[in-house]
């Protein structure tokens, strides 16, 4: 089986390789507004003490804030297509934050790009506020004292953006032909709604959206109720498992709608019982060619929970969509959403991340192989299991170069080592998908199938709706082998194929 890759950007592929100056240039640049953009501490005192204005994730340093920890989001958004006046606000939000304040506060950020913000209240109070870029600096009347549970309400209105990506894909708020998509990975979620938009800071939602009547919204989790007033449709969904804010997705249109339980697994724990809700919306252009493979969510469901374990979240389902320009999937949580109808190894790929990405998110976007790799692994194996090509055979296709059709393909997957993406530009590239599932293809070899299933299992369970990074997966693999698997040697699988660069040599 040929992979696709993952993230086809219309443009990135015509668009000339950076001269190494200007790479220069934009990481200096990067750098500068990492340093300015800091904000925390500075020791001016109690009641100003600045909450960060970035958590400094190695690929994107002003995403997030520090100071705080954002346990809720209620979104109550109302869309209107754009009309002919093309300055028309067409998203009108209120935001209200639960959040804890992780130290004494004077102040506090929150990422909002674009749109015009009407007001801010903290706790109900009037807020002071300012923006710079896509920051959006809060100042509550009096002070919050470390350990309170504070709400913040931010009412605001605009046309979001969408945002080029630095490998030239977009994300954001993109156009569809009968409404608007919202994609976040890594940083769009800050066009549609202000919040803490770091993978580090996951909360529970819930999302209210109001559309013309004819038009649907279709959002995370479950959808609670669906009423018709006035000419307007209003669709409210509830996330109940926490969810990274790149994650969350609104999806406005009119779709085909496919709703149905389907039975959990029971893997040994009781969690893993019951029924599980499956919701499904298919841009009508595109329903009969998804028919087919939607048809087989159920069983790649319980397929993934026999080798992944129980399925983490309280509904699963999938968006298919046609927005303009984007060619990718996304595993938006519950829900992935589709460019088009998927073929069967994306729709496991997508659902694989609900474990491993959803559950288990990164710490930050250095993590992102955990991802990818995780995700692409979950084809190998069910390839694998289905009568395909064994996870070894895929593995060496790529390690003899003629896996992809295309020579460059191939050299690609060596371009660097997962664990370390050179730059923001290059997350989603070959060697974090690809080289990704290598890694974990090379700890199965060396602890033997039966431990090494039940490492990635009890990963998922380990970090389940929380965040891991490479240092705790290594960590984690390393404490299991020594018990499941005491002859294995890890050391090589870290040193050449997560962290070497260059195609390590055959063993
Ligand atoms: N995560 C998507 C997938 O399933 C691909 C993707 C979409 C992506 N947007 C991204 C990867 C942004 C990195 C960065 O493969
Ligand atoms: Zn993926």
């Amino acid at each position: 089986m040929v992979s696709c890759p993952h993230r086809i950007p219309d443009v990135s592929r015509s668009v000339p390789v950076v001269p190494p100056a200007l790479l220069a240039a934009a990481l200096a640049l990067t750098l500068t507004s990492c340093a300015g953009g800091g904000g925390g501490g500075g020791g001016d005192g109690e009641g100003t003490r600045k909450g960060a204005a970035g958590l400094r994730d190695p690929y994107f340093p002003k995403l997030g804030n520090g100071g705080y920890d954002v346990t809720h989001y209620t979104l109550t958004l109302g869309y209107t297509p754009p009309s002919g006046t093309a300055t028309a606000a067409h998203l009108r939000g209120t935001a209200v934050i639960t959040a804890r304040a992780t130290r004494d506060l004077g102040a506090f950020n929150l990422d909002l790009r674009g749109m015009d913000v009407a007001s801010v209240a903290v706790e109900g109070a009037a807020a002071r506020w300012k923006r710079a870029g896509q920051e959006l600096t809060v100042t509550p009347g009096g002070g919050l004292d470390e350990g309170e549970t504070f709400r913040t309400t931010v009412r605001y209105s605009g046309t979001p953006e969408t945002i080029t990506d630095p490998d030239g894909s977009q994300e954001g708020w993109l156009p569809t032909a009968d409404g608007v998509l919202a994609l976040g990975e890594p940083t769009g979620s800050m066009t549609w709604f202000p919040g803490n938009h770091h993978p580090s800071d996951k909360a529970a939602y819930d999302i209210t959206v109001t559309v013309p009547e004819g038009l649907r919204a279709v959002s995370n989790g479950e959808l609670t109720s669906e009423t018709v007033d006035g000419g307007r449709a209003t669709y409210s969904w509830r996330v109940v498992e926490p969810m990274a804010s790149y994650l969350a997705t609104i999806a406005v249109g009119r779709y085909e709608i496919g709703r149905y339980e389907i039975g959990r697994s029971t893997v040994g724990r009781g969690e893993g019982k019951g029924r599980l809700p499956v919701y499904v919306a298919v841009d009508p252009t595109q329903a009969e060619d998804s028919r087919a493979v939607l048809g087989r969510i159920p069983e790649v469901v319980a397929w993934a929970e026999g080798k992944f374990g129980p399925y983490p979240f309280s509904s699963t389902g999938a968006i298919v969509e046609r927005p303009q320009d984007v060619a990718y999937a996304l595993e938006t949580q519950n829900r992935p959403v589709f460019p088009g109808a998927p073929g069967l190894p994306l729709l496991v790929h997508e659902l694989a991340h609900q474990w491993y990405g959803d559950s288990v998110t990164p710490k930050s976007w250095r993590d992102m192989w955990l991802n990818e790799g995780f995700a692409t692994y979950a084809e190998w194996l069910w390839e694998e299991d289905h009568g395909g090509d064994s996870a070894q055979e895929t593995f060496d296709a790529l390690y003899d170069g003629d896996h992809f059709r295309d020579a460059e393909a191939n050299e690609a997957v060596w371009d660097f080592p997962p664990a370390k993406p050179p730059s923001a530009a290059r997350i989603s590239d070959s060697p974090v998908y690809e080289r990704g599932a290598m890694v974990l293809h090379k700890i199965r070899q060396a602890v033997g199938d039966a431990a090494f299933f039940e490492l990635i299992r009890g990963w998922a369970a380990a970090h389940r709706h929380g965040n891991a990074d490479t240092a705790d997966f290594t960590a984690y693999a390393e404490k299991f082998a020594a018990k499941a698997a005491p002859d294995a040697d890890l050391t090589p699988v870290w040193e050449d194929w997560l962290y070497g660069e260059g195609r390590p040599p055959k063993p």
